[in-house]
C-alpha cells in the first residue's frame, strides 16, 4: 500500500476513534444518567444567580471564568464548578441546567433537566448572610424550588411530576459561609462564637438543614447528595487574617469543621432511617481534597487585594492571574480553582475510598 495511504487511512482512522470517542462521551445511551439535577447551595455552586442582586457576592467579572468556554458567567471559579463536573459525570450536557434567575422567566421545558438554586455567600442560617445583603437564602432557594415544582406540576399533571421529581437528583452544598461569614467572624461582628461553643454551633445548623432537607423530601426529593465542608481553616483568606499554626492552617477552625461533617454523617444515616424510600447521601469533602495532589494548595492564583474584607479576585486588566491555573487548588482566597472543584467531584461520583462517601457514591445513587 502506497505510504501516503496508509498516512491518509491513519489519520481517518484516528478521527474515526476521536469522533467515536467524542459520541461515547456525550451521547452515551443518548440520555443522562438521572432526568433531572437540582442544585443547592452557594458559591461552589451558583452560576449566576446573584449577577442582578445587590450584594459584594458577585463573580460576574473578569478574571472569573477565564477557563470558562462562555467566559464569565457568575461562577466563582475559573472554570467549571463543583456542580457542572457532577452534571456532566451525570451525562448532562456541558452547562445545561439553568440558574434560577434565568429559568425563573421562559418556558416551563427550561426546568424540566432542573434548576441550580445556589447564591454566593447564602448559608443554612438566614443570619449568616446578613453581611452580604441581597442574598438568596436556603429557606429561599427552597421557595424557588416549590415555585419550580407548581410549573412542573401544572405542565405534567400532579402523577408525572412526582414521578418526575422523584428521579432526579438534588446537590446541597451548604454551610461553608455559616463559618466564614458568621462563626468565624470576630465576635465584635457576630455574637455566636462567644455565645456557642463549636459543638452548640453545628447543633443549630444540624436541626436547620435537617429541617430543610425534610422540606425538600416533601417535594419529592428521593435522591440527595449532601456535600461535607471543606477544610475551611486552611483557606488562603482564613490563614491570611487569622494566623496559622504549625498545620499551616487555623486548627480551632478545622476542629470545628470536622465535628460538623461528622454530624452531618450522622444526620445523612437518620434521615435515611427516617424518611422511608429516600436515599441521602454524604461526601467527604475533606478527606478528598486532603488526598488530593495539587501542588500549590496555599496561595490564590488570581491577584487579589491585601484590604482584609477583599478575598476576591482583582479585576482585569489590574489584578494578574497565575499561569498554569492547574497547579492550584485555589483560585481566589476563598474559592477552590476548577481543577480542586473537579478532583472532588470525580471522587463524590465515583468513590476512590470507602471514606470517600456515605453510606456510597453518586454512580450508585443515580442507579437506584
Ligand atoms: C403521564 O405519562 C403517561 C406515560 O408517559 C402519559 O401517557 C400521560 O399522557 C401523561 N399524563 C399527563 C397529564 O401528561
Ligand atoms: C494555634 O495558634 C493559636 C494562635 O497562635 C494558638 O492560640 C493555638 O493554641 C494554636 N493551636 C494549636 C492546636 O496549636
Ligand atoms: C422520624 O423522625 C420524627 C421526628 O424526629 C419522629 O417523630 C419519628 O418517630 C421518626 N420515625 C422513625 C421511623 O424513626
Ligand atoms: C473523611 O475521610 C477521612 C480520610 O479518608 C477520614 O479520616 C474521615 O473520618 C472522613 N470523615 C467522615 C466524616 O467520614
Ligand atoms: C501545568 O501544571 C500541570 C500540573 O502540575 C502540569 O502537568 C503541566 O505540564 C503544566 N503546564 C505547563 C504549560 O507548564
Amino acid at each position: 500500500m502506497a505510504y501516503w495511504l496508509m498516512i491518509l487511512l491513519g489519520k481517518l482512522l484516528t478521527s474515526f476513534l476521536l469522533v467515536s470517542n467524542f459520541l461515547q462521551q456525550h451521547f452515551a445511551n443518548g440520555e443522562p444518567q438521572v432526568p433531572c439535577l437540582f442544585i443547592f447551595g452557594d458559591s461552589l455552586s451558583d452560576n449566576g444567580n446573584n449577577n442582578d442582586r445587590a450584594t459584594l457576592a458577585k463573580a460576574n467579572y473578569q478574571p472569573y471564568g477565564i477557563d470558562f468556554p462562555k467566559g464569565t458567567t457568575g461562577r466563582f471559579t475559573n472554570g467549571r464548578n463543583l456542580p457542572d463536573f457532577i452534571a456532566e459525570k451525570l451525562g448532562f450536557p456541558h452547562d445545561s441546567i439553568p440558574s434560577y434567575a434565568n429559568a425563573a422567566v421562559g418556558s416551563v421545558k427550561k426546568i424540566l433537566k432542573g434548576v441550580n438554586y445556589a447564591s454566593g455567600g447564602s448559608g443554612i442560617l438566614t443570619e449568616s448572610v446578613k453581611t452580604m445583603s441581597d442574598l438568596i437564602t436556603m429557606d429561599e432557594q427552597l421557595i424557588n424550588h416549590q415555585k419550580t415544582v407548581s410549573r412542573i406540576i401544572n405542565k405534567l399533571g400532579n402523577k408525572n411530576a412526582t414521578r418526575l421529581l422523584n428521579k432526579c437528583i438534588y446537590s446541597v452544598a451548604i454551610g461553608t459561609n455559616d463559618y466564614i461569614n458568621n462563626y468565624f467572624l470576630p465576635k465584635t461582628f457576630y455574637p455566636t462564637s462567644r455565645t456557642y461553643t463549636p459543638s452548640q454551633f453545628a447543633q443549630i445548623l444540624f436541626q436547620k438543614l435537617s429541617q430543610q432537607l425534610r422540606t425538600l423530601h416533601k417535594r419529592e426529593a428521593r435522591k440527595v447528595v449532601v456535600f461535607g465542608l471543606g477544610l475551611l481553616g486552611c483557606i488562603p483568606y482564613e490563614v491570611r487574617i487569622n494566623g496559622a499554626n504549625i498545620s499551616g492552617c487555623v486548627d480551632k477552625f478545622n476542629e470545628a469543621v470536622i465535628l460538623f461533617n461528622s454530624r452531618l454523617k450522622s444526620l445523612v444515616s437518620y434521615l435515611n432511617n427516617n424518611l422511608t424510600k429516600a436515599t441521602f447521601i454524604f461526601i467527604n469533602s475533606t478527606g478528598i481534597s486532603l488526598d488530593s495532589n495539587i501542588p500549590v494548595s496555599n496561595a490564590a492564583c488570581c491577584q487579589v487585594s491585601e484590604l482584609v474584607s477583599a478575598p476576591q479576585c482583582i479585576p482585569l486588566p489590574f489584578g494578574k492571574v497565575c499561569s498554569n491555573r492547574t497547579q492550584y487548588a485555589f483560585w481566589d482566597e476563598l474559592h477552590p480553582s476548577e481543577t480542586a472543584f473537579s478532583a472532588i467531584a470525580a471522587r463524590a461520583y465515583r468513590a476512590l475510598l470507602p471514606t470517600d462517601s456515605y453510606p456510597f457514591d453518586i454512580q450508585r445513587l443515580a442507579q437506584l
